[in-house]
């Protein structure tokens, strides 16, 4: 069976997204999409053999759509997830959830009355191959226990508009997930550490030092580094009890020449996610078919606002903020 899927926002990400599944995906095809810059959508949707609607409504109900991509800005997402699983439509939201947890619960009330998982989260580290080796060198055994992960978020420049606060709502968020899914744990503590910022940084507090304490007790830090310069640098090392698990810096390959080897950084988050990117969208269009996903949930999604309200907290307050989660629905068990 070949799944028809309908696009919401054709910004940045919902156009790649968009053009992997009509090119790169087996199993599905772009049909629909929507977009408030219409010009957009019409050329996203020309390109990929789509048909451009006048609202995302009409996407979500379009009975030519079987699952729904929404690439939306954030504050969007809720309801427009919403609505896919009213109209009981699978739907691949983006990150955030929401930007706030209580509207990341009424997503969790209603995809629990539904009865069954529809919502997957755009948590594409999941499906990067260096991030997939660490966990498994943690889930084999073979370094022993977890007991510190340090998390490096390093991107070259950002607009002036993307704020400190942003960068713990949107780019340390993808660390929330990258630490509760690689240690199966939850994170009970925030503390965001702002010190010497960066003479590129404009007005932003950049960079800054976040910790998570883990409720098993395991520490994580995060520098989160928006204005690096370099490149776009994103990896982690794992401490276990009996060894360590790392990945190199990212690289696209090396130059040797005149007595030295140079090697290239990528240039941004599209080129170092590329392949989790596609495997993620594969594998939830091999969900779309076996009805299992296997992919971050909305309670993931639920529990990486629930992180980043705490942060936003701790780094007004300059506090350690203890993250308070709602009681995990039985419905969520394993998922
Ligand atoms: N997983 C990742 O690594 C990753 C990377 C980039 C972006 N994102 C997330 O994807 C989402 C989109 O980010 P982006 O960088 O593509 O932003 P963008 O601004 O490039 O695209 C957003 C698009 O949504 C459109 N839009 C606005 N209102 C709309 C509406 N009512 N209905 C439909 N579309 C509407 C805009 O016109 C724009 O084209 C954000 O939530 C962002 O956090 C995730």
């Amino acid at each position: 069976m070949v799944f028809r899927v309908g696009v919401i926002g054709t910004g940045n990400i919902g156009t790649d997204h968009a053009n992997r599944i009509a090119s790169q995906v087996s199993g599905a095809d772009v049909v629909a999409v929507f977009d408030v810059a219409t010009e957009r959508a019409k050329e996203v949707a020309s390109g990929v053999g789509a048909v451009a609607h006048a609202t995302d409504g009409d996407v979500i109900n379009d009975p030519e759509v079987d699952a729904v991509l929404i690439a939306s800005p954030g504050e969007l997402h809720a309801e427009q997830v919403l609505a896919c699983i009213d109209a009981g439509k699978p739907v691949l939201c983006e990150k955030p959830l929401a930007p706030t947890t209580a509207e990341c619960l009424k997503v969790i009330e209603a995809e629990v009355a539904a009865g069954r998982q529809l919502v997957q989260l755009g948590f594409m580290r999941r499906y990067d191959a260096a991030y997939v080796e660490v966990k498994a060198a943690l889930d084999s055994g073979d370094i022993g226990e977890a007991l510190m992960l340090h998390c490096l978020h390093r991107n070259p420049t950002a607009p002036d508009w993307f704020t400190s606060d942003l960068a713990l709502t949107d780019s340390v968020v993808h660390e929330v997930d990258t630490s509760r899914w690689l240690l199966g744990d939850e994170i009970a503590t925030v503390t965001v550490l702002a010190g010497k910022p960066s003479p590129k940084a404009g007005s932003a507090q950049d960079p800054q030092l976040v910790v998570f304490e883990m409720a098993s007790g395991v520490l994580v830090t995060v520098e989160s580094f928006i204005h690096a310069q370099y490149g776009y640098d994103v990896r982690c090392e794992l401490v276990g009890s009996e060894g360590v698990a790392s990945m190199d810096t990212p690289t696209l390959g090396a130059v040797t020449r005149r007595g030295g080897r140079t090697t290239v950084v990528p240039p941004d988050w599209r080129v170092r996610f590329g392949s989790a990117y596609q495997a993620e969208l594969q594998a939830w269009v091999d969900s779309l078919a076996s009805g299992e996903f296997h992919g971050a949930s909305a309670w993931d999604g639920y529990a990486a606002t629930a992180v980043a309200e705490a942060g936003l907290r701790a780094r007004a307050e300059g506090a350690r903020v203890a993250v308070e989660l709602v009681d995990r629905p039985s419905f969520y068990a394993g998922k």
